[in-house]
């Protein structure tokens, strides 16, 4: 028994904010972002936006696509840090929203990786029988958590939605997934306030919001992704050339370059959508193949290589057939 994707939607907000838009916020220019990042506009949420009302707009797309229904629907995980409140989680209310009811729901909240864990574990739970058809959503709403007086991170982040449906399969569709961690990084890209630890500097005014050490993370995020890359091959035991799309985390273009260097694969052959959509997060991957599936460049039966970084670090990947 496999599991395999059956249907994928996204969700963007209408706002689109651009670089030159930037300019007028902070201290920076279109040339540093698209140089340094690749970005060049990204979404940001409206006031009637939220985490929950993307994810589930995103899974709506993705049901009508796999042609399901909500009582199809026995497995719900989302993949975010910024859920809408800290309790019930977003799951929770994608069920709500859409009607579906009696099944395991819950969120995840490791960062970047949010989608890539999501899908993992959901594989596990239909390869093990105990479910049949998964909705597994990345969403973030970062705008509401980005410091936007802080230039060296409000320019990079964006919000959105991607979802897919996960259906029990006898053919193959997921070969193989990784996930890990590391604590030791936790202070180098951080929301540093809580429930526990306390939202006292938020509350006394304080500049807040994410903070990142960018240069340091990158570096990690570079070499942990190439390590990554052979040990998933490995593990499936497939040959980088069977990959027919690379499907990485959007945050930036000179990381997914530097993935798709790994595997030889020219970049014709990689979805980029940071340049529209910045680093949405959680959400950047389903985002992303979303897009090359409505748009046919990803087609059934083709090898596809997902891969993610993200604060923690956490970081993982997929190796499927589409
Ligand atoms: O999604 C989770 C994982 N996150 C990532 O993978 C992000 C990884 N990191 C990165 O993508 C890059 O490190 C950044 C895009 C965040 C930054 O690029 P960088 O080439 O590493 O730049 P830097 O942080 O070393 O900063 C270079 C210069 C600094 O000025 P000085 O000290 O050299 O004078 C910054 O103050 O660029 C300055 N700078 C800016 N200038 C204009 C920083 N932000 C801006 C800005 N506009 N928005």
């Amino acid at each position: 028994m496999y599991s395999r994707i059956a249907g994928t939607g996204s969700y963007l907000p209408d706002r689109v904010v651009t670089n030159a838009e930037m300019e007028t916020m902070v201290e920076t220019t279109d040339e540093w972002i698209r140089s340094r990042t690749g970005i060049e506009r990204r979404h940001l949420a409206s006031a009637h936006e939220s985490t929950s009302q993307m994810s589930a707009e995103a899974a709506r797309r993705a049901m009508e696509m796999a042609g399901v229904t909500a009582d199809d629907i026995d497995f719900v995980v989302v993949g975010t840090c910024t859920p809408d409140i800290l309790f019930p989680n977003v799951a929770t209310m994608v069920q709500d929203r859409l009607g579906i009811h009696d099944c395991p729901a819950f969120s995840l909240e490791t960062a970047c990786s949010g989608f890539v864990y999501g899908l993992s574990i959901a594989d596990k739970y239909i390869r093990l029988g105990e479910a049949k058809c998964a909705l597994v959503i990345g969403a973030e709403t970062l705008s509401r958590i980005v410091d936007w007086t802080d230039r060296t991170t409000c320019v990079l982040f964006g919000d959105g939605a991607g979802a897919v449906v996960l259906k029990a399969s006898e053919e193959p569709g997921i070969l193989t997934t990784i996930l890990s961690a590391d604590g030791k990084y936790g202070d180098l890209l951080s929301f540093p306030m809580g429930p526990s630890r306390g939202f006292d500097a938020l509350r006394a005014g304080a500049a807040g919001g994410i903070q990142m050490k960018g240069a340091e993370v990158f570096k990690v995020a570079v070499n942990t992704l190439s390590r990554l890359v052979d040990q998933t091959l490995d593990k499936a035991g497939v040959d980088k050339s069977a990959i027919d799309w690379l499907v990485p985390h959007q945050a930036n273009l000179r990381i997914i370059q530097a993935a798709a260097k790994k595997l030889d694969l020219p970049m014709e052959q990689v979805v980029v959508t940071v340049q529209e959509h910045g680093n949405t997060s959680a959400a950047s991957i389903p985002l992303a193949l979303d897009v090359a599936v409505r748009d046919g460049r990803i087609k059934p039966g083709q090898t596809l290589l997902l891969e993610t970084f993200g604060g923690g670090f956490t970081w993982g990947s997929a190796l499927l057939k589409f």
